[in-house]
């Protein structure tokens, strides 16, 4: 029993230090900075202001706040702020074409490229972050990002989208949380945001 005890533990040893190496080396590039990035944003969406139905569905609720007929096609170029406020700091927009793809109403098909300078940990990110997926418009909403250009090459993740203010057609806030991180393999997409 005794000698078969001892090769279990160093097993179990190396298998902690593997768990332990792999953690932080997700989590680091070397430089012992991180390879995530969080940030929030809200997005300022009107109708007939920020964006237009481009296609009227043919069943279902008309175009509210969060609804529009199945089969809608609305096109948009809303802001991004840093607060829920409209006129506080503008950090980009999101062009994007959004599809009513239920027949309720609520479901859509969200196709959307984002531009952002966001200023983190006295570094600027620019570039552009594109997200597809579904998101229901009352409801937190996961979206995948699927890509990135600039600042945001190569980056992986996803995006927090939940409603904040949906009274008014012309005046629809949604919170925009995005968590992202960039695969071991592109190193370089995040080295040159580094201190040398
Ligand atoms: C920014 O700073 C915060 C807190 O100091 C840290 O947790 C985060 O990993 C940093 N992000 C980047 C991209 O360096
Ligand atoms: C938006 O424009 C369409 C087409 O011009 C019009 O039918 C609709 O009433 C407008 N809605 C608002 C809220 O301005
Ligand atoms: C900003 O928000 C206020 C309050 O919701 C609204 O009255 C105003 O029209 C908005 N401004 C712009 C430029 O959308
Ligand atoms: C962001 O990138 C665009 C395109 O490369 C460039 O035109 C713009 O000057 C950049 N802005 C900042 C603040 O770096
Ligand atoms: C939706 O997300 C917001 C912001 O994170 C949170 O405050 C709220 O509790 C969430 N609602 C549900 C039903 O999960």
């Amino acid at each position: 029993m005794g000698s078969s005890f001892f090769p279990a533990l160093v097993l179990l040893i190396l298998i902690t230090q593997q768990i332990r190496a792999t953690t932080s080396s997700s989590d680091s590039n070397g430089n012992g900075e991180s390879r995530t990035l969080s940030f929030s944003v809200f997005q300022h969406e009107g109708l007939n202001k920020t964006g237009y139905v481009m296609v009227e569905g043919v069943a279902g609720p008309p175009v509210g706040p969060t609804t529009a007929s199945f089969g809608n096609i609305y096109v948009g170029n809303d802001p991004f702020t840093t607060e829920f406020d409209n006129s506080s700091k503008n950090v980009g927009f999101a062009e994007g074409e959004y599809i009513t793809t239920s027949m309720d109403g609520y479901r859509t098909l969200y196709i959307a490229t984002y531009t952002l300078q966001i200023e983190q940990n006295d570094s600027i990110w620019n570039g552009t972050i594109s997200v597809l997926g579904t998101v229901n418009n009352e409801r937190n909403s996961t979206l995948p990002v699927v890509g990135g250009t600039g600042d945001f090459m190569s980056v992986q993740g996803y995006v927090f989208s939940y409603p904040v203010d949906t009274k008014d057609v012309q005046n629809v806030v949604y919170g925009v949380d995005f968590h992202l991180h960039w695969p071991r393999e592109c190193n370089h997409a995040m080295n040159h945001r580094l201190p040398p």
